[in-house]
């Protein structure tokens, strides 16, 4: 089992196993002593990697890697980032899913302008919750993730189950397959614009296809992140079922449940335990299976090969250990503040817009909110794709079918097509203006975005 315990990550965090080497995300030096702060350097370049197939192409990268770099941290550190711009264009970073101050956020503007190219910034800040998070920019969205701009962050609670695991960032690449290189961001004009843009190459830790070794029947922990600007990820594997643990804040306080085919959407977090099983050597597939996220998800598309997963020895009979439970009360929605939107597309002077109510978010008036109130937002899809709407700053939560509160802490929810979604959001703390958009980056691009002025 030498392949499954190569993953020193230093001080007394879990050991990760389950991995290797083609799946292996870099870890930051952390220049600070002191074990409750971490403190690195990120540089955000041009990288040519060897991605798909033989030659080399010419991406963005956090630090050289595509992903970027996974940061290790424990509930309460505190993350210190000395960032610099060596991109052609202004940047800026956001710490999807992390409660941070607000001008730590990187909504450009909100309240500090873009990193331009050769200038710095510093983000500081403590990571208050548990759970997988990723960071990736907020300026640009659409082509600067799908050049390759996205790392991690995993915040541990003390009191995690041990066991295998393995943080997966799903993502994916649209490659030109005659030179190699990345295809313009705007390829496919208005309609695929309208769809999402959907890279060609399917990447798992940005390999295609790439192979780890598992123990034959011990429970694997998968923690995965779907890090692609528009692609859906509905998962599989066959003969096996994956038991839901966790989402976008940690360990869910629905306890485990099982499902065959887990969908992750953009921006989304989904923490799986699957317990690989099969002949010794035999390698089972996790494979991409289209999800219908509206007109041409499912008709046009065949499932795709994530991660090959090779059984080492002969099955055991490991049972998967005790979750530690989670309480989360229900936010009441009673004296909540109530919105309703519209997500439309609309063609103005030939252009594609679009908005919340038709309004895209340069156009767009905040909604003004204050500190200690509760919103209870609706969102109705009127076009024909589900749009993944992500909230920054706060975790919010769902209201289902009957209107009642669903009490986990979520930071993204799905507006199906010809459908709608309500969540409710208090505000506690943190005043400054926070977005809300749809994690469809070309979506949120094309106008499909406000803002929270809270005050
Ligand atoms: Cu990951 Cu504004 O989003
Ligand atoms: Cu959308």
């Amino acid at each position: 089992l030498l392949a499954l315990s190569c993953a020193p990550q230093g001080d007394d965090l879990a050991q990760p196993m389950g991995w290797d080497e083609e799946v292996r995300l870099e870890t930051p030096t952390d220049l600070e002593p002191d074990p409750r702060v971490i403190e690195i350097e990120l540089v955000a370049r041009e990288t040519e990697l060897a991605l798909v197939g033989a030659g080399a192409t010419r991406m963005w990268s956090y630090g050289g890697t595509v992903p970027g770099p996974r940061i290790d941290a424990r509930v309460g550190d505190r993350l210190i980032v000395h960032f610099r711009n060596e991109l052609p264009e202004p940047t800026t970073i956001h710490w999807h899913g992390v409660r941070v101050p607000n001008e730590m956020d990187g909504a450009p503007d909100h309240p500090s302008p873009p990193i331009a190219p050769g200038e710095t910034f510093d983000y500081d800040f403590e990571l208050p919750d548990e759970g997988l998070f990723w960071f990736h920019p907020h300026h640009r969205s659409a082509a600067q993730v799908a050049a390759g701009l996205y790392g991690t962050i995993v915040v541990r609670a003390d009191d995690e189950p041990e066991m295998d695991e393995l943080v997966l960032v799903l993502s994916d690449v649209a490659i030109d397959d005659d030179d190699g290189q990345l295809l313009e961001p705007d390829v496919g004009g208005t309609l695929a614009t309208l769809f999402g843009r959907e890279g060609n190459h399917v990447l798992a830790n940005g390999r295609e296809r790439p192979t780890i070794r598992a123990r034959n029947g011990v429970p694997l922990r998968l923690r995965m992140v779907n890090a692609a600007i528009s692609r859906y990820f509905q998962l599989a594997i066959e003969g096996h079922r994956f038991t839901v643990i966790g989402g976008d804040a940690g360990l869910s306080p629905r306890g485990p449940h099982e499902v065959a085919r887990p969908v992750i959407m953009p921006g989304q977090r989904v923490d799986a335990i699957v317990v690989p099983r099969g002949r010794d050597g035999e390698t089972l597939t996790m494979r991409w299976v289209p999800y219908d996220r509206g007109y041409g998800s499912t008709e046009f598309r065949d499932e795709v090969d994530v991660l090959a997963i090779e059984l080492v020895g002969a099955p055991e009979n490991v049972a998967i250990p005790e979750i530690p439970a989670r309480q989360v009360e229900a936010l009441s929605t009673a004296g909540a503040t109530r919105f309703d939107v519209d997500l439309t597309q609309r063609t103005v002077d030939g252009q594609l817009v679009m908005g919340f109510d038709g309004v895209p978010h340069w156009e767009a008036t905040p909604v003004a909110a204050h500190v200690g109130e509760t919103q209870v937002w609706t969102f109705r899809n009127t076009m024909d794709w589900s749009h993944p709407i992500h909230l920054h700053g706060f975790f919010f939560q769902a209201l289902d079918a009957h209107g009642n509160v669903v009490p986990e802490w979520i930071d993204t929810i799905d507006v199906p097509v010809d459908g709608e979604a309500s969540f409710v959001v208090r505000y506690d703390d943190r005043p400054g203006m926070w977005m809300v958009h749809c994690h469809i980056l070309d979506h949120a691009d094309a106008g499909m975005m406000g803002m929270i002025d809270l005050s």
